[in-house]
């Protein structure tokens, strides 16, 4: 479990490109809902489970003072080196955003891609309830997750992507289970160096479906004011990510 985060942590961008071209849209979007729906100024951003810091660099560019944190070291050191190559000032930080103990010092709390369906219907009221501890009032906490109905496939998907002389082939298997509302990830990636030679790694993950009714039942126990949000629109018919949009 969670292979995507350790030993293949120095691919993980190539892995996403795509979805790294849409990260200053996502983060336009946020800054609208910082604006629109915070009842406090946005300055000092907490980003939970931010990977290899991405939106999180996006968002300190943006002049916003940015705390960064994951789970998982090999990230926070691709994340450290972009912020160093970049001349951006982040820090970023291992821990879990189950144990975060913040007492009121964030204006916004982020979590992107995905990151909060690693949270069952149990742990991610822990989680609501630290991000509630960590928020000042009138703070925003913002983070997106899949529909369902668009995740699961019963055929693999498969894309490549070059990185210097290296080729990856990337196979993904996403089955849904109803009963239990969860999605089973299994990705196979193959490094294809210039002399020939493969090297293979399975992912083999599995993350929590909520539909956004759902999503907006839980937040509402924790949080004053939730809405839920389509994919950098007001929801809508057939949107294929939501944003959850709470405020403390
Ligand atoms: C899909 S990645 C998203 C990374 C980043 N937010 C982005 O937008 O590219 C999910 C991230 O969640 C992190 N993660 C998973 N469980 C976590 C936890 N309990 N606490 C903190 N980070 C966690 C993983 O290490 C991984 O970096």
């Amino acid at each position: 479990m969670h292979e995507l985060y350790t030993v293949l942590a120095e691919y993980y961008d190539v892995i996403y490109r795509k979805r790294k071209e849409l990260v200053k849209k996502e983060i336009d979007f946020v800054e609208d809902l910082f604006r629109r729906e915070a009842e406090r100024e946005v300055k000092r951003i907490l980003d939970l489970a931010c990977g290899t810091g991405t939106p999180t660099l996006e968002l300190a560019k943006r002049g916003y003072e940015v705390i960064g944190l994951d789970l998982h070291e090999e990230m926070l050191q691709v994340a450290r080196r972009k912020s160093e190559k970049e001349g951006i000032k982040v820090e970023f930080i291992q821990g879990n955003a189950l144990e975060i103990d913040f007492e009121e010092e964030f204006d916004a709390i982020t979590m992107f891609f995905s990151s909060i369906t690693y949270f069952d219907d149990y742990s991610i009221q822990q989680l609501f309830n630290s991000i509630k501890q960590a928020l000042k009032p009138g703070g925003i906490f913002v983070a997106d997750f899949p529909c369902w109905f668009y995740s699961g496939k019963d055929y693999p998907i498969i894309w490549d992507e070059q990185n210097g002389d290296e080729r990856l082939v990337i196979t993904d298997w996403r089955e849904i289970e109803p009963a239990f509302q969860k999605m089973r990830f299994k990705r196979l990636v193959q490094i294809i160096k210039p002399d020939g030679s493969v090297k293979t790694f399975m992912v083999d993950d599995e993350l929590n479906i909520y539909t956004p009714r759902e999503m907006r039942l839980l937040a509402e126990k924790h949080f004053r004011k939730v809405k839920i949000y389509g994919n950098l629109h007001e929801l809508k018919p057939n949107d294929r990510r939501y944003w959850l949009v709470a405020i403390k």
